[in-house]
């Protein structure tokens, strides 16, 4: 069982938003790999960050993500640091991956006005654009397609995604 796309990106980026949209689209389910996370721990992302550190953070994830790949046949959307992981890139080839990206300032007005971001607490401008610069390359190193977010709504964002990976809406 393997998911029909995976989606990968930022923190804010939109890939609970989009993957939603996508799921209902296609008839299929949506599933995010940091809510499997937060259900089976029972707390949030930031306070594992904090309790345990980034390197244990990212071993959960590591399996939480090959969990929900075995899975789930629906649209999946992992979190935003999951490709930091190479067993997790790894695991992605052969996949059909959207990378949603987005530019600095579209990043620091997404992010802005919401809730806890572990990475982002202090100078949060500088922390994306070094943020961007680490991890652009791995996120286009998983995508098969990538679909740009800055200034277009959840709706067009959905649409591009669709007809770059050439699927039909249900
Ligand atoms: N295309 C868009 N244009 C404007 N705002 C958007 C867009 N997509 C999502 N948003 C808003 O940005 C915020 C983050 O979106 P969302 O939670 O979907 O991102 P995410 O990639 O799932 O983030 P996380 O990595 O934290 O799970 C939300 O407030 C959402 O409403
Ligand atoms: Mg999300």
């Amino acid at each position: 069982m393997t998911p029909l796309i995976v989606l990968v990106g930022p923190m804010g980026v939109g890939k609970s938003t989009v993957g939603q949209l996508l799921a209902e689209r296609l008839g299929v389910g949506y599933r995010d790999t940091d809510d499997d996370i937060v259900a089976a721990q029972g707390r949030s992302i930031a306070e594992i960050f904090v309790d345990e550190g980034e390197s244990a953070f990212r071993a959960i994830e590591k399996q939480a993500v090959r969990t929900a790949l075995a899975e789930h046949k629906g649209v999946l959307a992992l979190g935003g640091g999951a490709v930091l992981d190479a067993d997790t890139r790894a695991l992605l080839a052969g996949e059909r991956v959207v990378y949603l990206s987005m530019g600095v300032e579209e990043a620091v007005k997404r992010t802005g006005r919401n809730v806890a971001r572990p990475l982002l607490a202090v100078n949060p401008r500088k922390q994306w654009r070094r943020l961007m610069e680490a991890r652009r390359h791995l996120y286009e190193e998983v995508a098969t397609a990538v679909v740009a977010t800055d200034g277009r709504t959840p709706e067009e964002v959905t649409r591009s995604a669709l007809d770059a990976l050439e699927m039909k809406q249900a």
